[in-house]
């Protein structure tokens, strides 16, 4: 069904193959309403940009990730809301998908000192709409991503680079004092966060277990995560065996594990929270499962349980451009020298008419909505 027309790196597909036309014109992933996804996001052709003017940027996309909180947005289920646009050329009010992406600066007004053409950027603007091949921006909804120009940091790197590494960051650092040789355990843990945590915790030396859902292949899974520094990996219904407690006792030596990381909800994370030790933290970060998420009053009582919840968005609303800058200085730095990877991930290159990219869009926003898949990034192909 899928058709790749020129050699790329195995990560990238073409959905479709299309003619190409010579002029170039500005195309946008958006939505007048929330809805599902696959019902409610089109592909439309923009009114040509004006020339950036005082502090305004003019911008090329390179790559858009697909991130869960992404579909929540559209579905109208998310407290971040992006603003609604009428200069796209729509008869009512709409909204361009997409929260984080990398660009780069194709022209700039006369009151622009933050970046020059050529630079790459990222976003500092919550759900700027970065699912969109062009963008007019300002300075202030930008940040140039701070690399050498002998750098080895990729554009997938970049383009990821502001929601998944720092909230694994945060979740290993904020929360509980962890010594090297002590143990985490987390489930989603092949998500790009999860795989973010195993590489950073494996750095400073603490001890993962990690918690996926059972699939076909899981062995070349579990190999994978081994690969980044995974300790343990285990599958949901494993965990749920009589002799869990028994093979987890062995591989901590029987410490108590602090630290319980949970994306998922629902009974897999009330399980998960059975297998925590006197005195520990458990961080809610997502819930992918939808399910609510339940836990065993005795945690409380008789091993002190403390349950929190992180938002990397809050963390950027409440700290300074000067500090959002130094940690993505950070989190680049730990690119560069190879600490984190970059995630598993599938570039879509969108191009042919808006018709086609549309339907592209929606089979790939259905795999990733569907799970056991890996990190979607949009690219819109030069048109
Ligand atoms: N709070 C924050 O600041 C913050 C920041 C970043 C991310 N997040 C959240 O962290 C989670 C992971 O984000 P990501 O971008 O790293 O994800 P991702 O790379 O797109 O991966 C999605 C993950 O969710 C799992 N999953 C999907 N549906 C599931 C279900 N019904 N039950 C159990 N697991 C399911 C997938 O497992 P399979 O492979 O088995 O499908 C995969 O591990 C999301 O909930 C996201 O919203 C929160």
């Amino acid at each position: 069904m899928f058709t790749r027309v020129c050699p790329l790196p195995a990560s990238v597909r073409y959905v479709r193959s299309f003619s190409i036309s010579t002029t170039r014109s500005a195309k946008a992933i958006i939505y007048t309403r929330n809805g599902e996804p696959t019902d409610v996001l089109t592909v439309r052709t923009l009114p040509a940009l004006a020339v950036p003017r005082g502090d305004q940027v003019k911008l090329r996309f390179k790559l858009s990730p697909v991130n869960p909180a992404d579909l929540n947005v559209i579905q109208g289920a998310y407290p971040a809301k992006p603003h609604p646009r009428d200069d796209l050329g729509t008869a009512e009010p709409a909204f361009v998908a997409g929260n984080e992406g990398l660009a780069i600066v194709e022209d700039v007004g006369e009151d622009v000192s933050v970046v020059q053409k050529g630079d790459w950027v990222i976003f500092s603007t919550p759900q700027f709409g970065t699912w969109v091949s062009e963008a007019i921006a300002r300075q202030s909804d930008i940040i140039r991503v701070p690399r050498a120009s002998n750098s080895s940091l990729s554009e997938v790197q970049a383009a990821t680079l502001t929601v998944n590494p720092p909230t694994a960051l945060a979740l290993l650092t904020q929360f509980a004092s962890l010594e090297p040789g002590e143990f985490v355990i987390q489930n989603g843990a092949n998500s790009s966060v999860g795989q973010a945590v195993i590489q950073i915790a494996h750095r400073h030396g603490l001890k993962t277990i990690n918690l996926v859902r059972d699939r076909e292949g899981i062995e070349d899974l579990k190999g994978q995560l081994k690969s980044l520094g995974a300790d343990y990996v285990m599958t949901y219904n494993e965990l749920g065996e009589k002799t869990a407690r028994e093979t987890v006792r062995d591989w901590t030596d029987s410490k108590p594990i602090r630290l319980g990381l949970n994306c998922v909800g629902g009974k897999d994370t009330t399980l998960m929270a059975r297998f925590l030790g006197q005195d520990a933290h458990l961080v809610s970060y997502g819930a992918m499962s939808k399910a609510p998420l339940s836990l065993p009053t005795s945690l409380f009582i008789f091993k002190n349980l403390t349950c929190h919840g992180y938002w990397q968005s809050r963390w950027y609303q409440q700290h300074s451009a000067e500090e959002r800058q130094s940690l993505i200085a950070e989190i680049v730095g730990m690119m560069e020298s190879g600490l984190l990877q970059e995630p598993s991930h599938e570039i879509v290159v969108l191009q042919g008419s808006d018709e086609e990219m549309q339907s592209t869009v929606k089979d790939a926003i259905g795999t990733s909505a569907s799970g056991r898949h890996k990190k979607i990034l949009f690219h819109f192909a030069d048109i």
